[in-house]
């Protein structure tokens, strides 16, 4: 594996093999322990658009490895004045030993690794969120024991990391129902893909349906990072895909509910659910950490 731009650069066996590594991790960072495996070595982190978890995560995640990761806002790069991405790429692999990038368009981070002679991982586009759907593979193995043959039930807009979450459901074989209002589902090229892959992936526009039985509920931001434009419509569109008291009633009865932070109390989610026993998110933060340092270790040790 060279570049990490979308899930579906893994395989089931590579999704896996860093689940285990992660897991190892963890454990290890519990107890003290520590590795400097990418001693001497340098993370570039070219942030477009804001960030808690993913900035904060992998700079510390370098840090526990030894090595050294410098934050990069594109408007403070010469990028912000007109250099060409794939000119900024070429530069950046005769520093670097890895590339993260969170950027608006996914065409960006893919000219990005064309470029470059160094891993690029994309830290979010506005069509995919890999790290984020690692980082909840090993949140629902740790609640569940298992992946496949669960009940991934997706409530909201169809956005970047629902298409993530929809390839990372058809290679680890979970049933992914995706429910969104009409006009907001997730990308079509992905769901063929994901079929392609062997998934089993439902679309629907009613929540009822995508959350019956599910073992996993799944929200995020109705307004994301570059669609703030179209809030008010969005809110009013949105309305009846929250995910509720009422709604978490109609899944299992021990289904964890997720969603990838930052989370909008009364929106996407009730503060109920959201400060309730099935509510993971504080996990799934956590293991972003986790899951990221396996990545870093495979791609650039
Ligand atoms: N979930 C996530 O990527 O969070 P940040 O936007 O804070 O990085
Ligand atoms: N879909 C959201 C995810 C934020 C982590 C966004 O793109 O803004």
């Amino acid at each position: 594996m060279k570049h990490l731009i979308s899930m579906a650069d893994l395989t089931h066996d590579e999704i896996n093999e860093l689940l285990d590594m992660a897991e190892d991790l963890k454990e290890k960072r519990l107890r003290g322990k520590v590795t400097d495996l990418l001693k001497n070595k340098s993370l570039g982190m070219i942030f477009e658009k804001s960030s808690t978890r993913t900035r904060v995560s992998f700079e510390v995640a370098m840090c526990d490895l030894g090595g050294h990761a410098l934050y990069l806002n594109a408007r403070d790069m010469q990028l912000g004045r007109g250099e060409t991405v794939g000119d900024t790429s070429e530069v950046l692999s005769r520093y670097l030993y890895g590339i993260i990038a969170r950027v608006y368009s996914h065409e960006t981070v893919k000219q990005l690794a064309e470029h470059s002679s160094i891993p690029v991982i994309n830290a979010l586009s506005d069509k995919e969120h890999p790290c984020q759907i690692l980082a909840d593979l090993l949140t629902i193995r740790e609640y569940k024991s298992k992946i496949a043959g669960l009940k991934y039930a997706w409530v909201g807009d169809g956005n970047n990391v629902c298409n993530s979450a929809i390839i990372g459901g058809a290679l680890m074989e979970m049933e992914v129902a995706v429910a969104c209002p009409p006009g907001y589902e997730p990308d079509e090229d992905i769901v063929e893909l994901a079929r392609e892959l062997g998934g089993n992936i439902t679309i629907t526009n009613d929540p009822n349906e995508a959350a019956k039985d599910a073992d996993i509920l799944y929200a995020d931001v109705w307004v994301s990072m570059g669609d703030e434009d179209e809030r008010e419509k969005r809110l009013k569109d949105l309305a009846p895909y929250q995910i509720n008291n009422e709604l978490v009633e109609q899944a299992k009865p021990d289904v964890i509910v997720m969603h990838c932070l930052p989370a909008h109390r009364g929106e996407e989610i009730s503060a109920e659910v959201m400060d309730g026993p099935h509510s993971v998110v504080f996990d799934q933060a956590e293991n972003r950490l986790h899951a990221q340092k396996a990545l870093l270790m495979k791609m650039m040790a």
